[in-house]
């Protein structure tokens, strides 16, 4: 299939055939970064810019290296000393920064479909790099392209996701784009940090950690929001941790080939304690390296090179 889109803004909107269409244009491009000279031509010539309105490590990273080995020139705007702290608008923003002629925006805002916004107002192509509580769109991909690496396939793999579902975006995008290519995605967290409605997304709804833990083939903790409980979802953290964090113990009572992942930043001892999150069963590291292969393959796609990929 032809890849038309000139934006991602997340995967609610995206086919099965599209993001398949993703994961195996990021597997030819994942050799790259292996290589002694990491860098392909393929975005000569494009300027690609990172907006981060909220702090990233991985995200902002991993888009600028996969923009660099593309070949693409780039630049990130620090949001503290840009003039939105001044008042200007985000959009106001935005267009000044296009009008250098960029061609890509990727765009982190705390503001819920912010991106939307910016793709109606902008020529350049936007790429949503985490919008509020909303969608994190490469990071579902990163997710997806890390599972199929390991099990071959993503057709009945069953998949918990756990923790503070209410406030993530991580969540929401995984429960699209796995449940479109086939996966059993089973949530499971505090009853207070469940939207209510969930299920009909597709999901299947487990408040026993240990049994989910049982039942499926990879666990995807989630980051516990702390700057997003402004309304006290959780009596402590000791609470929270001892209920829905995976520790050893826990996790034993799932198969020895099940794994473990998170997108990161991992609270130690919350979610996953550091035996777990350091052991034989995680791949959280190999999920940030995908993450670089999987940025590569969305910037070449969305900016609509019709060159061949010279790899
Ligand atoms: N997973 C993720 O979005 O990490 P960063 O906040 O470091 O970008």
């Amino acid at each position: 299939m032809e890849w038309k889109r000139k934006h991602l803004l997340g995967l609610e909107e995206l086919s099965k055939q599209e993001i398949q269409l993703i994961l195996e244009t990021a597997t030819s491009f994942k050799e790259v970064s292996f290589r002694d000279i990491k860098k392909v031509p393929a975005l000569r010539g494009k300027t690609v810019v990172t907006l981060f309105f909220e702090a990233s490590t991985r995200t902002r990273v991993s888009f600028e290296l996969a923009a660099k080995r593309l070949s693409a020139d780039t630049l990130n705007i620090a949001i503290n000393t840009s003039s939105t702290s001044k008042g200007e608008t985000l959009l106001d923003t935005a267009k000044n920064i296009e009008a250098m002629n960029v061609d890509a925006m990727v765009v982190r805002h705390g503001l819920s479909g912010s991106p939307f916004i910016l793709a109606q107002g902008l020529n350049c192509s936007v790429i949503n790099a985490g919008d509020g509580c909303r969608e994190h769109p490469t990071q579902a991909l990163l997710d997806m392209f890390t599972l199929k690496e390991k099990f071959g396939h993503l057709e009945g793999l069953k998949i918990a996701l756990v923790g503070d579902i209410l406030h993530s975006r991580v969540a929401r995008s995984n429960i699209w784009g796995l449940t479109k290519l086939g996966a059993q995605v089973t949530v499971c967290g505090p009853a207070t940090l469940m939207p209510r409605g969930i299920e009909q997304m597709g999901v299947g709804v487990d408040y026993d950690l240990k049994r989910v833990l049982k039942n499926s083939d990879a666990v995807i903790a989630l980051r516990l929001q702390k700057e997003r409980q402004e309304a006290k979802f959780l009596p402590s953290l000791r609470e929270y941790s001892r209920l829905f964090g995976i520790n050893q113990d826990k996790l034993s009572e799932g198969s020895s080939n099940l794994i473990v992942m998170h997108p990161g930043p991992t609270n130690r001892g919350v979610e996953l304690s550091a035996e777990v999150a350091d052991g034989k069963q995680s791949v959280i590291l190999e999920q940030v390296t995908n993450g670089v292969a999987v940025r590569m393959a969305v910037l070449y796609l969305v900016l609509g090179t019709k060159e061949e990929v010279v790899i």
